[in-house]
């Protein structure tokens, strides 16, 4: 039996990374929820017993990188019991992970690298997706990547790869905006279009974050503010979508945390206004 999400959160979050921890500990901002990497919690005791104490206050997802559902060789299922033990103490509203792999026989590999979508590569995710679900007892969410190559042989877009995972797994989307962003302008695609074919009621949650143009290419760098494409795409999104928790990513080149708030209260405005007005995006704007 899937559990369902433990409460939505009511405004945007903000991803929980550890230079900022002490000060929400000591501050309790207002922020909507947090998302954390859950790698850099179970390996540091002191931050795991600080979570803990966040956890009564936030709303906590767990978005994890260590999780390989697109790796040929099979999920680590140390790791994943790992997981599952900090699920059972933190209770969390999401569990989330990427379209990616990230390990190959036993290294892991720092990058979430593509895979081809094709009936091999789908069947291979929906093992892994499932085996997690069945792990941790609930749904979990899959993250569009963000892309800088496409396979020869790929034989379906990756938002029919996406729909028939959902489709064969029950598991849910982690839309990332940014990453539609980058992935159209590298690839060539326009991102509304993407988004339109994306199974609406399956996306559970929306992430924002910021990237970096270097030549020709936009590159998922999580280290800067979020740039104005990404808003415009994100309040189509919100008008495609209806309203959707939202998350600010950061990761790198870490600002003040009063930066990352500001980013979540404009998300929560945004997406107010395009509620409101019920998918005048351009307006919105
Ligand atoms: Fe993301």
């Amino acid at each position: 039996m899937r559990t369902p999400p433990r409460r939505t959160p009511a405004g945007a979050g903000i991803g929980l990374r550890l230079s900022h921890i002490a000060e929400i500990v000591a501050t309790r901002p207002q922020a909507g929820w947090l998302e954390i990497h859950p790698e850099n919690f179970l390996a540091n005791p002191h931050a795991f017993e600080l979570l803990t104490e966040l956890s009564h206050i936030y709303p906590i997802s767990l978005h994890t990188v260590g999780i390989s559902v697109g790796s040929a060789g099979g999920i680590n299922r140390s790791h994943l019991a790992r997981i599952r033990t900090l699920v059972d103490r933190i209770d969390p509203v999401f569990v989330s992970g990427h379209l990616a792999w990230s390990t190959y026989k036993s290294e892991y590999l720092n990058d979430l690298l593509p895979l081809p979508f094709n009936m091999e590569s789908l069947r291979v995710v929906i093992t892994h997706v499932n085996e997690v679900q069945d792990a941790l007892g609930r749904s979990y969410l899959v993250e569009n990547p963000a892309s800088y190559v496409a396979f020869a042989n790929n034989r379906c877009r990756e938002t029919e790869f996406l729909s028939e995972l959902v489709l064969r797994t029950g598991c849910r989307l982690l839309c990332d905006v940014s990453n539609v962003v980058v992935s159209g302008h590298n690839l060539r695609y326009d991102p509304h279009e993407y988004l339109d074919c994306l199974p609406s009621d399956a996306i559970a949650e929306v992430h924002l974050g910021g990237y970096t143009a270097e030549e020709e290419y936009l590159i998922d760098t999580h280290a800067a503010a979020i740039a104005d494409p990404a808003w415009e795409l994100y309040a189509y999104a919100m008008g495609r979508f209806g309203p959707r928790p939202t998350l600010i990513e950061w990761d790198n080149e870490m600002p003040p945390l009063a930066t990352l708030l500001a980013e979540a209260r404009r998300a929560d405005v945004l997406k107010s206004k395009v509620t409101r007005l019920e998918v005048r995006c351009a307006d919105a704007c």
